[in-house]
């Protein structure tokens, strides 16, 4: 199968030419990115929606690939939020396919480079054959130490918060805790994101200009950058784009 596959990744002249258009010192830790317009990506082609997110596939794949190329931390996709189960029946079944139809062509060759395969979100609701996907993925490539290419699915900041406050709770009830002992740093360690340092960089195709539910609490001083294209047709040069836009704004996280 290896055979069959072309080098998901670039050489290291590739990484140095793509990397020399943007400056290599301001290259965001962590990007995050909602890909939203599948389904308007393939009405404006006279498709059905289950082909634009068949199409989408092929973009996480190119911009896994951007992304690793510029010397990305962690890249954060936002797969399926805990609001899409309000989706068509038909809809839903072909999304819970698509991680392993993905992982089944990409992983070995995401294993070989080095990337880590995460999974952020509920698992208990997926359906069993998602769940054996997404689970082997993560066990094959859990000591590996590249980029992480961090899957949101079945993924809401809500839910994480508010199971978050459980926790918390839970703790306190039982005189582990002190109210006065909740930090940001121990709220932090029970979200899903605990081991992930915030996204620098939030991304969101198609036009929306909204959150839907994504990292709430993690994307308090992250860049936002929203564009009008379709997650289908985001291409490296789009990511880049967005990459320059990301350096040329000043960060102050409160300070002058
Ligand atoms: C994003 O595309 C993929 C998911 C949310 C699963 P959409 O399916 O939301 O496409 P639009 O927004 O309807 O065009
Ligand atoms: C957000 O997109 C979720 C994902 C991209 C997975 P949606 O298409 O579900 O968001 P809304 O409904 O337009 O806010
Ligand atoms: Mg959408």
């Amino acid at each position: 199968m290896k055979r069959q596959l072309k080098n998901l990744f670039a050489s290291k002249q590739q990484k140095e030419s793509a990397a020399a258009e943007l400056s290599s010192d301001k290259i965001p830790q962590h990007v995050a990115i909602i890909m939203d317009g599948n389904g308007r990506w393939a009405k404006s082609h006279g498709l059905p929606r289950i082909a634009g997110h068949h199409s989408g596939m092929k973009t996480i794949k190119r911009i896994t690939k951007a992304a690793d190329r510029l010397g990305v931390k962690v890249l954060t996709l936002y797969a399926f939020s805990t609001e899409n189960w309000k989706r068509p029946k038909e809809e839903v079944e072909f999304l819970m396919k698509l991680p392993q139809e993905f992982l089944s062509i990409e992983l070995e060759e995401l294993h070989e480079n080095n990337v880590q395969v995460r999974m952020m979100g509920y698992k208990e609701d997926l359906p069993e054959h998602t769940l054996r996907a997404v689970e082997a993925a993560e066990e094959r490539t859990k000591h590996n130490t590249g980029m992480v290419l961090n899957f949101a699915l079945n993924y809401g900041s809500r839910k994480e918060m508010l199971n978050a406050f459980k926790e918390m709770a839970a703790a306190v009830q039982t005189g582990e805790l002190q109210p006065d002992q909740i930090t940001e740093e121990l709220y932090e360690q029970h979200l899903l994101t605990r081991t992930l340092p915030d996204p620098d960089l939030l991304i969101r195709t198609s036009g929306e200009l909204r959150i839907s539910n994504f990292m709430m609490w993690q994307l308090a001083y992250s860049e936002l950058w929203f564009t009008d294209v379709f997650w289908p047709a985001f291409t490296e040069e789009h990511f880049h784009e967005a990459i320059r836009g990301y350096q040329q704004r000043a960060r102050r996280f409160g300070g002058l």
